[in-house]
């Protein structure tokens, strides 16, 4: 059984977009997958709410940071982290994590953000502990100065870069009915579908792959 983290404190920069996305890529593989939703918005327990009965079934939990789940029988548990939450409060998850995602927008007090975010992260320790830590470009648009800011960031902090999501209402409509961007016609989504295949193929990489 594997556990995923969404996680960056800064507010609004695609953590739930993307557990949505991966929790509803794995339902459509028939795998038993469970969104745990630690976020007192609430934002992925309102997406599952909207979620047609006739699509894959996905487990869901509520939880507070740091407090353990029963996992029901899920092999990959995909965590919606809050913007709010301290790392003195992750010495849980610490124990429980394989895979980490950042998402980061390509903007400088994003970027400014997650570089204190990652400092964070060596400091406890969660670094370094053998968990896999990648970071997403979210919302990018064509040649954003940004964007090269950004990898020039991330060649520092020697993090890989795992994957560039552009920036498109797709997310937005299909998150408005419940769903994902796997489950909106194909012929809408041909380059989104293609920006998440490096996103999922590092969440199957070993020695933590999402699904075991
Ligand atoms: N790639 C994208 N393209 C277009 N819109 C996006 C994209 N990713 C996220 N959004 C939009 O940006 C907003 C914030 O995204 P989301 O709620 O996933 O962020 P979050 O990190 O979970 O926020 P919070 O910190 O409040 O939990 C939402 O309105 C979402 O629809
Ligand atoms: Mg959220």
């Amino acid at each position: 059984m594997a556990q995923v983290f969404i996680a960056n404190p800064k507010g609004g920069c695609g953590k739930t977009t993307i557990a949505v996305q991966i929790a509803a890529y794995y339902a459509g593989l028939h795998q038993p997958v469970m969104l745990v939703d630690h976020d007192p918005q609430k934002s992925s327990a309102d997406w599952l709410r909207e979620r047609p009965k006739s699509r894959p079934e996905i487990l869901f939990s509520s939880a507070t940071v740091g407090e353990t789940v029963a996992v029901n029988g899920a092999r990959c548990v995909v965590h919606d982290m809050p913007a709010a939450w301290s790392l003195a409060q992750a010495d849980g998850l610490i124990q429980r994590c394989d895979k980490v995602i950042i998402p980061v927008l390509p903007s400088p007090n994003d970027i400014r953000a997650c570089l204190h975010f990652v400092m964070g992260l060596y400091r406890s320790g969660f670094l370094g502990s053998g968990v896999d830590v990648g970071l997403v470009a979210n919302r990018v648009r064509g040649n954003t100065r940004y964007f090269s800011v950004l990898e020039e960031f991330l060649q520092k902090l020697r993090l890989p870069l795992i994957g560039v999501l552009r920036d498109t209402q797709n997310y937005v409509n299909a998150m408005d009915g419940g769903l994902s961007i796997f489950e909106l016609p194909a012929s809408k989504v041909k380059i989104d579908l293609a920006q998440w295949e490096p996103v999922l193929a590092w969440l199957e990489t070993s020695p933590s792959p999402a699904f075991e």
